[in-house]
């Protein structure tokens, strides 16, 4: 977005890396401003969209990117476990829309893009909170459409599948289902142009690689089947944490 001119805001919890990607920005021919905000500070986030809104001079586009991985086989899943993943993948997205939603409707145009997951519409076995949260935005985001466009505001929403970032690695989760089902993971560069179309053809709705449509498409006609093949991954996920951790504890 930098790369096309655009004045870019970006947040999350690490300064370091905030400033990294906000120089990029600026190398790329783009200007940017970073702050530092943890997105589970739910009462903080109107105050923060306000403050972001007079540094940039307004917003045009607000980007639920933000989320974190939750893969976990349901018995050992925790309730807080449950509420972290809902609060950043799902209540964040939901408060700062709410919070950007005023401005936008005043000045008469505005776009809020959501990143889902394909997990939305497929919920694998290993992954019901994550899944979870993910569908939650992914109707939020179809309800939202349907109200905002008579009002000239955009919703846009993309299920990714399995790409190669941190979130398929990351610390303390369980196995990634990818790997589980044998799914090769898409390199960023690709996905990040997937994206950056879909911003420019203003869809409502995309599927990264779109195969996984017709993979949500033949569930709906056979739902019983979808479940079975899934469950199949949960056995080899409870071997692979066997395998690494005889207490069962998550790898
Ligand atoms: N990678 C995949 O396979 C895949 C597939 C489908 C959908 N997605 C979705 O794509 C989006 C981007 O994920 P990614 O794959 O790029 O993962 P990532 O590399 O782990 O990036 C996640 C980003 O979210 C930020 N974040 C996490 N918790 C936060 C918090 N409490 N407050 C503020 N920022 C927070 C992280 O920054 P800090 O840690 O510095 O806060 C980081 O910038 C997510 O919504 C993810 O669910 C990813």
């Amino acid at each position: 977005m930098a790369q096309a001119g655009a004045v870019v805001g970006i947040c999350a919890r690490r300064a370091d890396l905030l400033e990294d990607v906000a120089r990029a920005c600026r190398e790329h021919g783009g200007d940017a401003r970073a702050w530092v905000q943890d997105l589970t500070r739910l009462d903080e986030l109107e105050g923060f969209i306000g403050q972001a809104e007079k540094e940039l001079g307004g917003i045009d586009m607000l980007v639920n990117n933000a989320g974190i991985p939750k893969r976990r086989a349901i018995a050992r899943l925790t309730p807080a476990e449950v509420d972290l993943v809902m609060t950043v993948n799902y209540l964040a997205p939901v408060h700062l829309t709410l919070a950007v939603l005023p401005l936008m409707l005043a000045r008469g145009q505005g776009r809020i893009f959501n990143v889902a997951s394909v997990a939305s519409r497929l919920g694998g076995s290993g992954e019901s909170a994550y899944a979870a949260s993910k569908a939650a935005l992914g109707v939020w985001s179809e309800a939202l459409a349907a109200e905002l466009s008579p009002q000239r505001i955009v919703v846009q929403v993309v299920y990714p599948g399995p790409i190669d970032t941190d979130l398929v690695n990351a610390a303390g989760e369980d196995p990634p289902l990818a790997a589980r089902a044998g799914i090769i993971r898409m390199p960023l560069p690709d996905a990040v142009a997937a994206l950056m179309s879909q911003v420019e053809d203003g869809s409502f709705e995309r599927w990264v690689p779109d195969h996984f449509r017709e993979i949500y498409l033949n569930k709906v006609q056979d739902p019983e089947g979808a479940i079975a093949t899934a469950s199949t991954w949960l056995v080899e996920l409870e071997r692979q944490v066997d395998v690494a951790s005889p207490n069962g504890a998550p790898r």
